[in-house]
């Protein structure tokens, strides 16, 4: 089976590449470098020992989408590929609506028009919302999103739907992740955020190698174990293994799943973790709450147990250890 990977040099993008590869799946990517660098791509072959063919393609150009499905016998579609940056989709929403929509429906377009119907997106708990529950269940409907980047997850998870309606010959499925942090074991494929980080893992390895000073603790008066945020973390590789198990084993039809441990982990209780697995010392100070931050959420991830017949491996601690690791070897 030939599996069109968008984004697939990217975070979450690169690891399922090398999950689909490892359970024999055929990979073409596709992928405009925009936040992704080109190197991954040996580092994927390095992994795997297999080629993969890289369209350096942007799939806002409808022509360009329709040159990868012409000349390639795609059977099914994983769709990263995207803008993903909170604060910076608040700053420029056109920006986020032209590329995040625009690009997925050119796809959707010319998957109908090749009748390829298989279709894998990345979608975010954050279409959950505020929606005053911690533990989050599929079956709770959406929420109102509180950023454009948010927004344009929903708005598409609302599109898929759509189209299902119109023709149930498609198959759908939609993968909520919770917080993906983490690095392949190998230490070659990892996150690389551009700039100063906004999440809290990046930004805790910045510290611990010295390249910042100080880590910010956004509150620590949340009605929480220890006062500070309380977030679901799954392991990148596990989350990438999600995929490859929602090709696998998702039922006909359109169907939307949880991707995460079903474990809620404080920030102090990562950072902890992170110094006492590494042994290392990650310098922070308590700021004031950061604006839009819930207290704290995590995933019920009993449905795609069930139905995908996966479910998280990797532990927080395996998460501090690779991540880690990714620095050292790769940022050193
Ligand atoms: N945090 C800090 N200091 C930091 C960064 C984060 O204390 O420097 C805390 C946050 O307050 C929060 C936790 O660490 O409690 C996790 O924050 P992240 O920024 O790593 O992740 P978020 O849960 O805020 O973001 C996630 C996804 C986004 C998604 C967003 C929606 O990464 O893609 O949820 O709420 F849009």
């Amino acid at each position: 089976m030939k599996i069109l990977v968008t984004g697939g040099l990217g975070f979450i993008g690169s690891h399922t590449v090398v999950e689909l590869a490892n359970s024999n799946f055929e990979v073409v990517i596709a992928d405009n470098l925009y936040n992704s660098k080109e190197d991954v791509l040996e580092k994927l072959e390095k992994i795997t020992g297999k080629k993969f063919k890289l369209y350096k393609y942007d799939l806002t150009d409808k022509t360009k989408v329709e040159e990868i499905f012409n000349k390639e016998n795609i059977d099914g579609v994983i769709h990263f590929a995207g803008y993903k940056a909170v604060g910076e989709s608040v700053r420029e929403p056109l920006m986020y609506y032209q590329n995040n929509l625009i690009s997925t429906i050119n796809l959707l377009e010319v998957m109908k028009k090749y009748n390829v119907k298989k279709f894998v997106f990345s979608s975010s708990a954050t279409v959950y919302g505020d929606n005053g529950y911690t533990r989050y269940v599929e079956s709770m409907g959406r929420g109102e999103t509180t950023s454009p980047y948010g927004t344009t997850k929903a708005m598409i998870e609302k599109i898929l739907e759509d189209l299902y309606y119109s023709d149930n010959s498609w198959n759908i499925t939609l993968l909520r992740y919770f917080n993906p942090v983490g690095a392949h074991e190998s230490g070659l494929i990892g996150e690389e955020p551009n700039g100063i980080p906004n999440n809290l893992m990046p930004y805790v390895m910045k510290v611990a190698s010295g390249k910042l000073e100080q880590l910010s603790i956004f509150g620590n008066d949340y009605q929480t174990v220890d006062g500070t945020g309380v977030r679901d973390y799954i392991h990148v590789v596990d989350l990438a293994k999600g995929h490859v198990k929602a090709l696998e084993n998702a039922p006909a039809g359109l169907n939307t799943y949880n991707l995460g441990s079903g474990k809620g982990v404080s920030v102090l209780e990562l950072v902890t973790t992170f110094e006492k697995v590494n042994n290392i010392k990650v310098n922070y100070k308590v700021v004031d709450r950061r604006p839009g931050d819930l207290p704290e959420y995590y995933a019920d991830a009993s449905k795609a147990f069930e139905e995908l017949r996966w479910k998280t491996e990797k532990t927080i601690e395996d998460i501090c250890r690779d991540s880690w690791n990714y620095e050292r070897k790769m940022n050193n």
